[in-house]
C-alpha cells in the first residue's frame, strides 16, 4: 500500500494507492485413462475432498450420467447435478439463476467447487454463476466437445447471451483448471466436430503452420472417426492447439492489448450467429469469418490467392461452411461497429498474410467488401 504525493493544487488531499499482481496459474490436463473410470483419480485430485455442484450438459448426462454421478459419489462430496440443454437459447441469465439458486439450494461453502461438463454452451453459463456466487467460487472445466477441449476449457472467459447479443455479459474468471479426454468427441455429432476443427484451423491460419498442414493431412480422417483415428495425431492436434491458445493468452490475459491473433474469426462472427438465430453453430460462424477475413487479405494484396485457395480447399475436405445468405454487406458493417465497441474503437480485423502469419487490418472500403465476399462465393 501506497501514500502517494498529492499534487500542489490537491494538497489538502490524502491519496492510499493499492497495487497486487495477483498470480493466475492452472493446469489443463489431458488424461490418459478414462475419465469417470473410478480408479482414475486424476479429476478427483484437481478437486480434492470438497462439496461439489456439477453443472452438466443434459445430453451429456445421458450419455454419460451413471458413470458420472458413480465418479463424484465415490471421490468427492456430491452436492447435486444440475443438467442444461446445450444450445444458445439456455445460455441466458434465467439459467445462471437456476445454477446460483442451486448451489444455495444444496449448502455450497465458499470453499466447494462447481464443475461444469460439457461444451462451451454449459461451461461458459457455469463459469459466470461459479464466478457470483458468494462472490467465486473455484470453478474446474470438463470439456465435452473439440472447442470445449481446445478452447473454452483453456481460457478464462465466461459469458451469456443477452438482449439478442452474444455473450453481451460475462465475466473474466480464472478456474482452477480443466481436466480433458477426448474420449467424449466419440460421441459428438460431425457437425460440432467441424466446428472444433474451424478453432482449430483458426491458430493453424494465424500462427501455427504445421498444425494447419496436419488438418490439411487428416482433419477428414478425424471427423470421420470421432477424433479418434488416427490417434496420435488427434492427441497432437489437441495438444499444439491448446499450447498455442495458451501462449496467446499468457501475455494477454484479461485482453488488455486489443490486438490478438486469437481473434481471428471473431469479429463477424458474434453477429452473424445472432442474425441466424442461432441456425449457425459458434465454429461455423466462425469459420466463414475466417474464410471472409482471408478474402479480405487477398482484396488488399496482403495475402496471395493461392493461400486462400488453400483454406478454402481445407474447408472443403472437413465439411465447414464456405458462405451463407445472411453475410451481406450491412451485416458486416453492423459486425464492425460492434466490434468497435469491443476492442477500443479499433477494429483490428486479424487477416492472414500467408498460411501461419497474420495481421490487422483497420477499415475497408465499400468496394474492398463487395471484393471480398464476391471472392468467398
Ligand atoms: N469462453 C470461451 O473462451 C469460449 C471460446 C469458444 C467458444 N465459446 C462458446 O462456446 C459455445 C459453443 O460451444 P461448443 O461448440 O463446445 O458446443 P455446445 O456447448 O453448443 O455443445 C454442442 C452440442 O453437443 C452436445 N454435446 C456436448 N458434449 C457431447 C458429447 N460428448 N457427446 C454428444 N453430444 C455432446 C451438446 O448437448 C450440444 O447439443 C458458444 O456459445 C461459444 O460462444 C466460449
Amino acid at each position: 500500500l501506497l501514500r502517494i504525493a498529492p499534487a500542489e493544487r490537491e494538497q489538502r488531499c490524502t491519496i492510499l494507492e493499492l497495487r497486487t499482481h495477483l498470480p493466475v496459474s492452472y493446469r489443463v490436463l489431458n488424461v490418459d485413462r478414462p475419465i469417470f473410470d473410478i480408479a482414475n483419480t486424476q479429476l478427483a485430485d484437481m478437486i480434492g475432498n470438497r462439496r461439489v455442484l456439477v453443472v452438466a450438459d443434459e445430453r451429456v448426462v445421458d450419455l454419460y450420467g451413471a458413470q458420472l454421478t458413480s465418479y463424484f459419489e465415490r471421490h468427492t462430496t456430491l452436492a447435486g447435478i444440475i443438467a442444461m440443454a446445450g444450445n444458445e437459447s439456455e445460455k441466458h441469465w434465467g439459467t445462471v439463476e437456476r445454477i446460483c439458486n442451486g448451489a444455495i439450494q444444496s449448502g455450497l461453502e465458499r470453499s466447494s467447487v462447481i464443475v461444469g461438463i460439457g461444451g462451451g454452451i454449459v461451461m461458459d453459463t457455469a463459469g459466470v454463476a461459479a464466478s457470483l456466487y458468494r462472490r467465486g467460487v473455484d470453478f474446474l472445466r470438463v470439456p465435452t466437445t473439440l472447442i470445449g477441449i481446445v478452447d473454452v476449457a483453456v481460457g478464462i472467459k465466461h459469458g451469456f447471451n443477452f438482449t439478442g447479443k452474444k455473450n453481451a455479459l460475462g465475466t473474466f474468471y480464472p478456474p482452477i483448471g480443466a481436466v480433458a479426454d477426448r474420449r467424449f468427441l466419440k460421441t459428438l455429432e460431425g457437425r460440432h466436430l467441424r466446428c472444433g476443427l474451424a478453432e482449430i484451423l483458426k491458430l493453424g491460419i494465424v500462427r501455427e503452420p504445421q498444425l494447419f498442414e496436419l488438418i490439411e493431412d487428416y482433419g477428414g480422417e478425424l471427423i470421420a472417426t470421432g477424433f479418434s483415428e488416427p490417434s496420435a495425431v488427434a492427441d497432437e492436434i489437441i495438444l499444439q492447439a491448446q499450447t498455442s491458445m495458451m501462449e496467446e493468452l499468457e501475455c494477454n490475459l484479461y485482453e488488455q492489448d486489443k490486438r490478438r491473433l486469437a481473434d481471428f474469426g471473431h469479429t463477424i462472427s458474434p453477429t452473424l450467429e445472432a442474425a441466424t438465430n442461432y441456425a449457425l453453430h459458434h465454429g461455423e460462424a466462425v469459420a466463414i469469418d475466417m474464410l471472409l477475413s482471408a478474402a479480405v487479405a487477398v482484396v488488399n494484396g496482403i495475402c496471395a490467392e493461392p493461400d486462400f485457395e488453400r483454406i478454402r480447399r481445407v474447408y472443403e475436405g472437413a465439411g465447414l461452411p464456405v458462405y451463407v445468405e445472411s453475410l451481406t454487406p450491412d451485416l458486416v458493417r453492423t459486425a464492425f461497429e460492434e466490434t468497435r465497441r469491443h476492442r477500443g474503437g479499433a477494429l483490428n480485423l486479424v487477416v492472414p498474410t500467408r498460411v501461419g502469419n497474420a495481421t490487422f487490418v483497420q477499415d475497408l472500403t465499400a468496394s474492398q467488401l463487395r471484393n471480398a465476399l464476391a471472392l468467398m462465393r
